[in-house]
């Protein structure tokens, strides 16, 4: 068992710049937390890989934060959340937080006419993870599943204003909003980067859940609940990491976070998998 104490880092993982939109939530609602985030940006996409690829990876990514010393970790991707944390609970010996269980029920406190909407990567969405989660809390709603994978590539691209991007969303959400949700699950932290355009098309009645800032709140409770929360205003720098070129995450992340990154490096995965 590692041994904590309040002034380690948590530590984030995703397959790419999804995860920021965590990260986000965190820094505001937990300032004086140091983070250590890895994207794998070599390896992105997750969502249209087999369950085995994404157990595989996702284990590699904890194995690189949980050496990092981190007291948590947060596995701020839906797709590993619907398969691997099981998995990645028995593998390591730190708390482990995921992104289903946080939105299902965030979803479930904001839902008045019973009708959620989930949007993910296939991977979530082939897993049922959300809807098996949100009928296991409550049996009575009624849930419509969607997988928007091309959402993915557009956020990694930065793609957050243009004609071709909302004429996607219009394609992938009409069916939703046939369906009169007045909920919408972003069951995938790369979402929240286009949520401008998914509320332009879903209309402002529709409430959108960001697993992040649901997952983000559980988090503090967590660490305030065992003791762990860091009171240090001396936290040092946020490090960020990435399996691939540093160049362009570094840009999409310093306009989605709204500040430079001081410390963002590229890490060779092989190593973390011969470790
Ligand atoms: N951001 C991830 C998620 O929440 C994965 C996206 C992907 O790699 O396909 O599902």
């Amino acid at each position: 068992m590692q041994f904590f104490n309040k002034t380690a880092p948590i530590g984030i993982f995703d397959s790419g710049i999804g995860g920021l939109t965590v990260v986000k939530k965190i820094l505001s609602m937990l300032p004086n937390e140091k983070i250590i985030y890895f994207g794998d940006t070599a390896r992105v996409p997750y969502g249209s890989k087999s369950n085995s690829t994404v157990i595989e990876y996702a284990n590699q990514d904890a194995k690189f934060l949980y050496k990092k010393n981190v007291k948590l970790i947060i596995v701020a991707c839906n797709t590993v959340s619907s398969v691997a944390l099981d998995n990645l609970r028995e593998q390591f010996d730190i708390p482990i937080i995921g992104m289903i269980e946080p939105g299902a029920k965030y979803a479930l406190s904001k839902t008045k006419n019973g009708k959620i909407g989930v949007i993910g990567t296939h991977s979530t969405i082939n897993n049922q993870a959300y809807s098996k989660k949100l009928k296991q809390l409550n049996g009575d709603v009624e849930i419509f599943e969607k997988a928007c994978p091309l959402f993915v590539p557009l956020a990694e691209e930065g793609w957050i204003d243009r004609k071709a991007t909302k004429l996607i969303a219009e394609e992938y959400l009409e069916e939703l909003i046939e369906r009169e949700i007045d909920t919408l699950v972003l069951g995938c932290t790369h979402y929240p980067v286009l949520t401008e355009i998914i509320q332009k098309v879903m209309g402002p009645e529709v409430t959108l859940i960001d697993s992040g800032t649901a997952a983000a709140l559980e988090v503090e409770d967590y660490l305030n609940g065992i003791g762990l929360r860091n009171d240090s205003s001396q936290i040092g720098k946020h490090q960020y990491y990435v399996s691939d070129l540093p160049s362009k995450f570094k840009i999409i992340a310093e306009r989605f976070l709204g500040t430079t990154l001081d410390h963002i490096e590229k890490i060779d995965i092989d190593q973390i998998i011969k470790s």
